[in-house]
């Protein structure tokens, strides 16, 4: 049946949702219930299963909870997304680390990794890279090996190109990335700056301190309870006068965690720790 005519009875979503609470650890209770719907309908309807069919898979099958958990997230992402923020970033704030002998910075919900590739760039071209360690989170699989791999379609180059050209007036890529057939790289050393690991913005805890965070385009999936909750991780994890990156249309004004922060930028939504 067509994704269209299909939907889910209040009654098996919460069993869905129970299921994978308390059988996987996986709280989706405060994900916002339209999308999260939307994505479930999909899959079942490439599966070609029902929602009881779904649970029972996943109670049963290895490996079937996180197959469903990567077609489940919404990994849209580009590169030098919003080039406007990467300016500010570049221009406001990089000049601040010179002094630093060390810049730790945690890029949360990093889909396959363009977001990470752009800062990291960005960091290389204004000699910062050498002295950054850049932690790169999902709670996709599938995602995180991509970042790992560093490895994109050539057909993205062009866009990528024309972003990064609007950020930094060069259009020199040669210097760290290697251009193939079909796709193109980002070289080792670029690479070796970067830890990725797996997240769960939800339920994980803070493990470490960071100068910057980037978290865009995650919030926008959440319930504002959960927004929240997340920024309160966010609020232990930044050292002082740290900075807080979220998505266009992300922000804190809502949240009890407002007074934490100033607002550095509220069009590019970069806040900094008080
Ligand atoms: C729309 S993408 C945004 C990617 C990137 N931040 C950007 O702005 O281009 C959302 C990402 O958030 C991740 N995500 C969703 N829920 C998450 C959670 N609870 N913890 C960590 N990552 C999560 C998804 O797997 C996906 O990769």
């Amino acid at each position: 049946m067509s994704e269209k005519f299909l939907h889910i009875e209040k009654e098996e979503y919460n069993v869905l949702l129970h299921v994978l609470k308390q059988e996987f650890d996986y709280d989706f209770y405060e994900f916002s219930p339209n999308s999260f719907q939307r994505r479930i309908l999909r899959f079942i309807s490439k599966e070609k299963i029902n929602v009881k069919s779904l649970i029972n898979k996943l109670l049963s099958e290895n490996g079937y909870l996180q197959y469903f958990i990567n077609e489940l997230t919404v990994n849209v992402t580009e590169f030098f997304r919003d080039p406007s923020m990467y300016f500010v970033l570049k221009n406001e704030i990089f000049p601040k680390w010179e002094s630093f002998p060390t810049v730790h910075i945690w890029i949360a919900g990093c889909s396959t990794g363009e977001v990470v590739y752009s800062l990291a760039v960005l960091l290389y071209e204004n000699n910062l890279l050498d002295k950054c360690v850049i932690y790169a989170t999902d709670i996709n699989q599938n995602n995180l090996n991509k970042v790992k791999e560093g490895k994109y379609p050539k057909a993205l180059l062009s866009s990528y190109l024309n972003q990064h050209q609007y950020v930094t007036n060069t259009s020199n890529a040669h210097d760290y990335i290697q251009i193939d057939e079909n796709t193109f790289t980002f070289n080792q050393n670029i690479k070796n700056k970067i830890i990725v690991a797996k997240h769960n913005l939800v339920n994980d805890e803070s493990f470490n301190e960071f100068n910057l965070i980037i978290c865009r385009n995650v919030f926008i999936y959440f319930e504002q309870k959960l927004q929240n909750r997340v920024l309160k991780l966010f609020h232990n994890s930044l050292k002082s006068n740290a900075y807080l990156i979220l998505g266009k249309k992300e922000n804190i004004d809502f949240s009890d965690c407002l007074p934490l922060y100033k607002t550095l930028h509220k069009k590019e939504k970069i806040y900094q720790k008080n």
